[in-house]
């Protein structure tokens, strides 16, 4: 039952006494957000006669979106740009700050050593968030369960080191912790802890209640360190916006040059469409993949437009020097990109890239890194693993998805493997701190959402459907731009397709 004086039951009362009735999902995205919206959004629901309030309702009067708009018109003006208006909020002082990100030092031999520091590593930082959630903190370690007698009731937290199916559908996992392994069983009948299981990873940090049989554990309940609900979020005192994208892919014949120039001169103001959404723009996000690189995939070359990759960078600089120069660009790799491909990547090395370097309004970060913009909290990911996840869901293109397993998971990359990771002493990929936003690229379909009071967006892409995406039946939306307010937290999906 849930009491009245939660989070949860504040909400549904307060609708509950204007007769209308909130689905789960619609109380998760209302819990966050300030009491007078709600009044507004209340009086607007009672004005259109809703009586049921679904995600869809919630979604579209707190996060409009509008890509149904009418593309803007292309016209055919001589770039650099001209008649430059000057943005209304272009005095704001910036304020970023970079709070975690992999340093130019963060190298490994890849020995043994390195990589049971790394799961050493994962293993305290996501066990000591089950010490503060209420339902796990007197777990106790593998090796004292085992003492206890069987049938006793036990809890503990553990690395899954293996993942199996039973002939009669059971999961079986097997948990590790510094102490001892275990292993734990999910019964087939119990569906709902099932579905909970099936999205487990390997070497992912998962809580388990259960009884104890001869040295295994009959699961009851299975938890994720997850992001608590009802946080307070970080916001801007000013209505400033951050655009994000990722995937540019310059240098390659996908690239829609076009569409990605169009929305540079909306930047500078030289549309009338959303120009006061525009004009509140301080920042641009880039989350990867800024070209196409070279030698990335069998017979790239037959794809590239320019060949080298210096050139890329030095074409993507000459673009980017078009940005208005009070728009202050945060750049980071992917798995194009000119650095190493083991995550946590390090910045683009700026021998590829100098003239990015030298330009004044470009902040040049790793893979992942968490920043600060007027106190508002982001973490920006390519997306490396996404196919991981995206492999264990039904819908293979939407990637907030995958976001919510990695905000539940708190890990951006648990599965050691397919995408590489280097082993270093401190596991960065960890999720430590819950950002405001979670960013990511990599599967080129823009996507946004909210979990409990975090924003989740995957930008899209600048990239028509390239050969090997057609044969993973991915279908890009290109040239999609999020435009993300520090004040409100609103996302709109600006169009700048053809
Ligand atoms: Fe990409």
């Amino acid at each position: 039952m849930i009491e009245t004086s939660s989070p949860v039951g504040i909400i549904n009362e307060k609708f509950n006494q204007n007769q209308l009735f909130l689905t789960t999902e619609s109380v998760q995205l209302l819990i966050n957000q300030e009491p007078e919206k709600i009044d507004e959004f209340i009086d607007f629901l009672k004005e259109n006669k809703v009586v049921f309030v679904g995600k869809d309702h919630v979604e579209s009067f707190f996060y409009p979106q509008m890509d149904e708009e009418k593309p803007l018109e292309y016209e055919k003006e001589k770039l650099p740009l001209d008649n430059f208006v000057h943005p209304v909020h272009a005095d704001v002082d910036h304020e970023l700050r970079i709070l975690k990100d992999v340093t130019h030092n963060a190298l490994s031999e890849g020995s043994c050593k390195n990589f049971v520091d790394l799961f050493q590593s994962r293993f305290q930082k996501l066990s000591r968030m089950f010490r503060t959630k209420l339902s796990m903190r007197d777990f106790q370690n593998i090796s004292t369960i085992k003492k206890m007698k069987e049938r006793d009731t036990v809890k503990t937290v553990g690395m899954v080191t293996d993942y199996g199916v039973t002939r009669n559908g059971h999961i079986i996992l097997t948990l590790e912790d510094d102490s001892s392994s275990i292993k734990a069983l999910i019964h087939s009948r119990n569906e709902a802890l099932m579905e909970l299981a099936r999205t487990i990873m390997d070497d992912e940090v998962v809580g388990i209640t259960g009884v104890l049989g001869r040295d295994i554990i009959f699961a009851n309940t299975l938890e994720f360190p997850d992001i608590p609900v009802g946080r307070d979020l970080n916001r801007s005192t000013e209505e400033i916006c951050v655009a994000i994208t990722s995937d540019l892919h310059v240098g390659s014949r996908n690239f829609l040059e076009k569409g990605f120039l169009r929305f540079i001169r909306w930047l500078n103001l030289k549309y009338s469409r959303q120009v006061e959404l525009a004009s509140t723009i301080q920042y641009l996000i880039v989350v990867g993949d800024l070209v196409d690189g070279v030698g990335i995939y069998p017979d790239q070359e037959k794809d590239l437009a320019i060949p080298d990759m210096r050139d890329q960078y030095a074409k993507l600089a000459d673009i980017l020097t078009l940005v208005p120069p009070h728009v202050t660009m945060i750049l980071s790799p992917g798995n194009h990109d000119a650095t190493r491909i083991g995550e946590p990547q390090l910045p683009i090395l700026e021998e590829f890239a100098p003239d990015l370097y030298a330009m004044e309004n470009v902040q040049m970060v790793g893979n992942p890194c968490f920043l600060e913009l007027h106190s508002v909290n982001f973490l920006l990911y390519h997306g490396g693993s996404l196919f991981d996840f995206l492999a264990r869901q039904t819908q293979h293109d939407d990637a907030t998805l995958p976001m919510v397993e990695m905000l539940r998971k708190r890990h951006l990359c648990p599965l050691y493997g397919n995408n590489p990771i280097v082993p270093l002493e401190e596991d960065l990929l960890v999720i430590e701190d819950v950002p405001d936003v979670l960013a990511t690229g990599h599967i080129h379909v823009n996507s946004h959402g909210n979990y409990r009071g975090t924003t989740i967006l995957n930008a899209g892409c600048w990239m028509s459907q390239s050969e090997y995406q057609k044969m993973r039946n991915i279908n890009p939306t290109p040239c999609r731009v999020p435009v993300f307010n520090l004040k409100t937290h609103n996302t709109v999906v600006m169009n700048f397709g053809i």
